[in-house]
């Protein structure tokens, strides 16, 4: 199977309608119904978010003013005052869903566990209050690096709860990665477990966090909460490392929520862009608990009868909005699982729907293409009827995928919500409302209410139906980052002057590809810029780069995607070496090893290109474009007028 490509997805007619049944039962039943929302928003989005926000969620003060906007710097509901920790839990408790599941979590070894909100609360009030025994203040960043168990959320709420902005580092990245983030968010306490269950064996997270903090490596942490997770040793640095269950045992089972201004730095969580050091990405309070509760509430059409299942992991934005803060701000049932398909239990996934009757089933095309390489016998020996609907997110989803997506998982009566958005947006931006919106496989559909997207040149001039173009958004919206920690000028570049503004008006460009349909349907295309999307993980190839040029063989390295069918993208990196070294296989594998240290299995290049040159233009920049038709095998394409040596081309062709 092969990733959408224009002429592929160009000739997508098919076109399917929400079923009736569940129309019916939905929140927005039609698309007139969405139509008229989507213009009441556009015309006063102010008007409709403060709507919202009054009537979805408790504030402990009312703002005075929903949004103050200095392009490209945003404030959603200045004055107001309003804890999401709060929303999240204290405000079920006195309803029935106090004894409703929170978190339904299934461990990756067969342990279980539920906890009901009232048990939930329970435990972040706990854990709020060891923090704050630890020494945190309100304002203070606190690391989370952990696996997928019931604490890496509660730690999340904890957190939130007296004002201490989280930034949670996936369990898959590396010491190295893991001590640059921690640095540059200038943590002071670091919340990891003994280790965690991934495919049959431990990671162990303690160690990486040993090593990250060594030799006083990042000098504001003070201290590190350690979850007891697998019983594997670990070493407990005295006075620095303090085990959680330890402490909790004799902590307080209440803890008021802080009431935050609005504006209040909730998290920041890093991400790559285009050069080799991650942004940390910069949400807020009220605006980003309002958008995930809605988006959360509409685009799954969420009831309280529902059992909600995100695959994803809380170290990614999707875990932070869509299995934390939206559906439990909402009341939801959400199911956490640490997991994952695996050869010696390749049907796992369908055991976790059928155990918990799971009515709502949010992954990536990435696990979809692995699924359907697994086989249809899998899920077609488990029941699934309690399935109702179905998402996607992470990358453009090939029609095909999509197409089996809808027929062996959701039995063809599922409708599907393919959701396109980023860790920069906070939330979902363009997306099928289930009961309203017909869906097009491999299409994100329409803008939510309140989302004024368009796809436009590099001048801010829209194009024509079904033009290539760059995505933008014109128009504030309450979940927007922020800014970059510690960078505004990042953010302004990076986001709002890629596009020059133009009589103050500045549009946010997303750095993905698009082109709209005569139905005015949004096709994304995958990045324009220099990040790639590896199994739904975004990547900077510069930050690749940094990480091979480490590497003292190493004198230069240029890393490309090539396409990939089951991870949508693979990494390429081609290299010259020092004059001491020689290309061998076995300095391959050094340098895939190296760069694993150096960021985390994620980033493991599928392919190392050992070269004497690489193709520079005159001013000495590499192009890559040239790189990447090298190695998807394709015809150079373009332009090539401009490069220095052609004879670089042909020896790389070569393989020399
Ligand atoms: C891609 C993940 C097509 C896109 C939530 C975006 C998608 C990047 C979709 C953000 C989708 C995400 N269709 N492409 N439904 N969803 N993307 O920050 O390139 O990890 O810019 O956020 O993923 O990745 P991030």
């Amino acid at each position: 199977m092969t990733q959408p490509t224009i002429e592929s997805i160009l000739h997508e007619d098919r076109m399917f309608p929400p079923p009736e049944e569940f129309s019916a039962q939905a929140e927005l039943k039609s698309l007139e119904e969405y139509r008229r929302l989507y213009q009441e928003a556009a015309a006063n989005p102010e008007k409709f978010w403060a709507d919202l926000a009054d009537k979805e969620l408790q504030w402990f003060q009312k703002w005075d003013k929903v949004l103050d906007w200095q392009p490209p710097f945003a404030k959603w509901f200045v004055g107001g005052k309003i804890n999401i920790s709060y929303n999240c839990l204290d405000r079920h408790l006195t309803t029935w869903r106090k004894n409703k599941a929170a978190i339904i979590w299934q461990g990756e070894p067969g342990d279980s566990r539920t906890l009901t909100y009232a048990q939930l609360h329970r435990e972040v009030c706990q854990m709020a209050n060891v923090i704050k025994q630890l020494g945190v203040k309100k304002g203070d960043v606190v690391g989370i690096y952990m696996p997928m168990i019931p604490e890496a959320a509660v730690a999340m709420l904890a957190c939130a709860r007296i004002g201490a902005p989280h930034t949670v580092i996936f369990g898959g990245f590396s010491a190295e990665a893991l001590k640059d983030r921690l640095k540059d968010a200038e943590a002071k306490l670091v919340i990891t477990a003994d280790g965690g269950w991934r495919k049959d064996a431990i990671v162990p997270l303690k160690e990486q966090v040993d090593k990250a903090l060594g030799d006083n490596a990042v000098p504001s942490v003070d201290n590190v909460l350690v979850v007891k997770r697998t019983g594997n040793k670990i070493h407990m640095e005295p006075g620095r490392d303090h085990w959680w269950q330890d402490l909790q045992a004799n902590a307080k089972a209440d803890c008021p929520a802080e009431p935050m201004d609005s504006e209040d730095m909730l998290f920041i969580l890093y991400t790559s862009g285009t050069t080799g050091k991650p942004k940390g990405v910069v949400h807020t309070t009220g605006g980003y608990n309002l958008y995930t509760h809605v988006t959360t509430k509409w685009a799954f059409d969420l009831k309280d009868t529902d059992v909600y299942w995100c695959t994803a992991d809380i170290g990614w934005i999707t875990g932070h909005s869509y299995i934390v803060y939206g559906p439990l701000s909402n009341g939801a049932t959400t199911v956490m699982y640490e997991g994952a398909p695996r050869s010696s239990n390749p049907g796992c996934m369908w055991d976790v729907v059928e155990k918990y009757g799971v009515t709502i089933f949010y992954t990536a095309p990435t696990a979809i293409r692995a699924f359907i390489k697994m086989g249809e016998h899998l899920p077609k020996a488990r029941d699934l009827s309690s399935l109702r609907l179905l998402g996607t997110v992470g990358e453009p989803i090939n029609p095909e995928a999509w197409m089996w997506y809808y027929r062996v998982i959701g039995s063809s009566k599922c409708p599907i919500v393919d959701t396109w958005w980023q860790t920069e947006t906070g939330g979902f931006m363009i997306t099928p409302l289930p009961g309203a919106i017909p869906t097009k496989p491999g299409s994100a559909t329409l803008p939510f209410p309140g989302i004024i997207a368009d796809v436009v040149d590099l001048e801010g001039n829209p194009v024509g139906d079904n033009e290539g173009g760059y995505l933008v958004i014109k128009h504030p919206w309450p979940s927007m980052m922020r800014t970059v920690y510690g960078d505004p000028d990042r953010f302004r570049r990076t986001y709002w002057e890629h596009i020059p503004p133009q009589d103050g008006k500045y549009l946010y460009f997303a750095g993905d590809g698009a082109r709209r349909d005569k139905d005015g349907y949004f096709w994304v295309m995958g990045r324009v810029d220099d990040v790639i999307n590896v199994s739904g993980h975004r990547l900077g190839t510069m930050e690749i780069e940094s990480a091979l040029v480490s590497h003292p063989a190493v004198a230069e390295a240029a890393v490309v995607g090539k396409p990939d069918d089951l991870r949508g993208e693979a990494i390429v990196a081609f290299v010259t070496l020092e004059d001491s070294y020689r290309a061998s296989e076995q300095l391959e594998k050094e340098l895939m090893q190296h760069v694993v240290g150096e960021i985390g299995a994620l980033a493991r290049p599928a392919e190392i290109r050992f070269s004497e040159d690489l193709p520079k233009t005159r001013s000495g920049k590499i192009m890559r474009r040239l790189l990447r038709n090298l190695a998807a095998g394709q015809e150079i394409a373009g332009d090539t007028s401009t490069l220095q040596d052609r004879g670089v081309l042909d020896k790389l062709r070569g393989g020399a």
